[in-house]
């Protein structure tokens, strides 16, 4: 299948990676003229396979902006049991492919392999206790995702949407070369792709992909928004540094663990019958809205959100507003006691209706941190039923933050080896 022609270029290349294959690839590699793709040198690849940072562009504030094009492959290894040498060769090799046909940044690509605790149940050899992996369940008793229990997600991005689909058929289909590169050994060769999703993020993007469900006729989504609720996120200063979320000890020291959901957004309301002030208000918190702190979407805030501003006197805020704020909420679990934050978000937004053509707006929501369960201390303040508790205002869904507007579909939890044991790694690799 190809995206149709007529579409203008940006958001035929974001359709073309949407719909994935060996022709969507062709009619992008069209369309983007064949601009030279820089080459990757294995050698200068970092050690973590999480270290994106430094390889992507920054805004002027410094807040990182993350590829614009991704792709989440959900993988299942063939057969059952611990995979052996020949599987670990194939998949290396595979991996290699990548490294020498792309730099190692969003002009080339970025990518890794996480593995769940379900791969790990192939071995009889637990994981050490320096690694935090348990599997998914429910964060809150309002949810009931479908958890993603594959072996592996392998997580593509670049700014060049014909470099994610190269990347992509690299591993999954059958080209002899990606960018002057052969390709010897495939993902499926030894692994069957269970779940393909797709994503974008960025300025434009949303408001040309808004003709979605769970988005108003109104076309709300503002050109400037990176996200469909219209606001930047991820400032730097409240994002965790790649060094925090890194295991710093054990066999998998250089790695980090990895949540990955999907949330369904319904966005009627949001546009519809909040004003922008109350907007900012559910978002960031109600100070933000009284003290005009966020013009348009957000950049004026510079490198940080202000949230810390917030937090003490959170439940009188809502017993005065009403109004409880998502960011507000969430950072009062997200500081260790030394005032660093613990979770680096890395979002990306989504119009794939996994399993129709119908396109509905989701968001593709990674998390990386040290420790699970750092992130599922931060995910269950963010449901707020302390402050449902302190005023009748604030309800489970109702005026508490952004809960009304998401709805949490899937959930995986993945160990992001460092890249020296990321294909096919057993539990104590170093032993
Ligand atoms: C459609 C869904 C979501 C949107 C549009 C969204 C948007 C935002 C925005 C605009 C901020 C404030 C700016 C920033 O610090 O980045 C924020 C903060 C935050 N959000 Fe979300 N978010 C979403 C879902 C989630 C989910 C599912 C979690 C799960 C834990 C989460 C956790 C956080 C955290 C930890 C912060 C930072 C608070 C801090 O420590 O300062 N968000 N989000």
């Amino acid at each position: 299948m190809v995206p149709d022609s007529d579409l203008p270029r940006r958001q035929f290349l974001r359709a073309a990676v949407a719909l994935g294959g060996a022709s969507a690839l062709a009619a992008c590699q069209e369309r983007t003229d064949g601009d030279a793709v820089p080459a990757g040198d294995p050698a200068a690849k970092p050690a973590r396979q999480h270290a994106w940072r430094d390889h992507v562009p920054h805004d002027d504030s410094g807040n990182s902006l993350l590829p614009e094009h991704q792709v989440l492959l959900y993988v299942d290894f063939d057969p059952d049991g611990p995979p052996d040498e020949d599987a670990r060769s194939t998949l290396d090799a595979a991996l290699s492919t990548l490294d020498r046909a792309y730099e190692w940044s969003a002009d080339g690509l970025l990518h890794t392999v996480a593995y769940s605790p379900t791969y790990f149940d192939r071995f009889d050899t637990p994981l050490p206790s320096s690694v935090d992996l348990p599997p998914p369940r429910a964060l809150s008793d309002f949810e009931d995702p479908t958890f993603d229990t594959q072996d592996a997600v392998v997580h593509l991005a670049s700014d060049r949407a014909d470099v994610v689909l190269e990347a992509d058929e690299a591993l999954t289909g059958d080209r002899e070369s990606v960018n002057s590169e052969s390709v010897d050994a495939r993902l499926t060769d030894v692994a069957t792709v269970d779940s393909r999703r797709t994503g974008f993020v960025g300025a434009g993007l949303p408001a040309e992909r808004q003709d979605a469900a769970g988005i108003p006729d109104s076309n709300p989504v503002p050109e400037e928004s990176p996200l469909f609720m219209g606001f930047k996120a991820g400032f730097v200063g409240n994002q965790a540094t790649e060094d925090y979320v890194t295991i710093d000890e054990g066999p998998f020291a250089g790695g980090t663990t990895k949540v990955i959901a999907n949330l369904r957004q319904r966005l009627d309301d949001w546009y519809g019958e909040q004003d922008y002030p109350e907007r900012v208000a559910e978002l960031f918190s109600p100070g933000h809205a009284e003290h005009d702190l966020v013009d348009g979407v957000g950049a004026n805030l510079g490198d940080d959100s202000k949230v810390d501003r917030f937090l003490d006197d959170i439940e009188e805020q809502a017993r005065a507003t009403g109004r409880v704020g998502h960011a507000q909420k969430a950072a009062r679990a997200n500081r260790d006691d030394d005032g660093n934050v613990r979770l680096l978000r890395r979002h990306f937004e989504s119009t794939d209706d996994i399993g129709s053509d119908q396109p509905v707006a989701s968001l593709h929501f990674p998390s990386l941190q040290r420790r699970i369960s750092t992130f599922e201390a931060v995910r269950e303040a963010m449901n707020g039923t302390d402050i449902t508790a302190a005023t009748p205002a604030v309800r489970q869904r109702v005026n508490n933050g952004i809960l009304e507007y998401i709805f949490v579909r899937r959930r995986g939890n993945f160990l992001v080896p460092p890249r020296r044991h990321r294909s096919l790694p057993t539990p104590r690799p170093e032993e």
